[in-house]
């Protein structure tokens, strides 16, 4: 996490070693950097893939933008895409 933003703190990395995921990892790492934010009264912001958009949703981010990037293809073979997304202060 920073503070690279004004009035923001931003997730900038979270990755999870994939013979590891979906065992609760991302979510406790996640849980502790919220936890900082909610303690600092910030809001988070980060920019997600698709794949990674259910994980931040389940987590209370809101997609407040999705922009596309035209003739990028992903590594899933469609056009690339992201979320940029926030968690209000809990
Ligand atoms: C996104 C990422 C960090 C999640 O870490 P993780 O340890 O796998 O996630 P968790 O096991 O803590 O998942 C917590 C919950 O989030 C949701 N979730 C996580 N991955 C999901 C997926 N691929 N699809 C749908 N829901 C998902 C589920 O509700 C999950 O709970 P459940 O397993 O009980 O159903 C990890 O998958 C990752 O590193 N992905 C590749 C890199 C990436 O996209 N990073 C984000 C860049 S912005």
């Amino acid at each position: 996490m920073s503070t690279v933003l004004t009035g923001l703190i931003e997730l900038s990395q979270l990755y999870v070693d994939p013979d590891y995921q979906r065992q609760g990892i991302g979510q406790r790492l996640l849980e502790w950097g919220l936890k900082q934010a909610d303690e600092d009264g910030y809001p988070v912001y980060l920019e997600g893939t698709t794949s990674a958009k259910p994980f931040y949703e389940k987590a209370g981010f809101a997609t407040k933008a999705e922009p596309v990037f035209p003739g990028v293809v992903g590594a899933d073979g469609a056009e690339y895409k992201q979320y940029f997304m926030l968690r209000p202060v809990a």
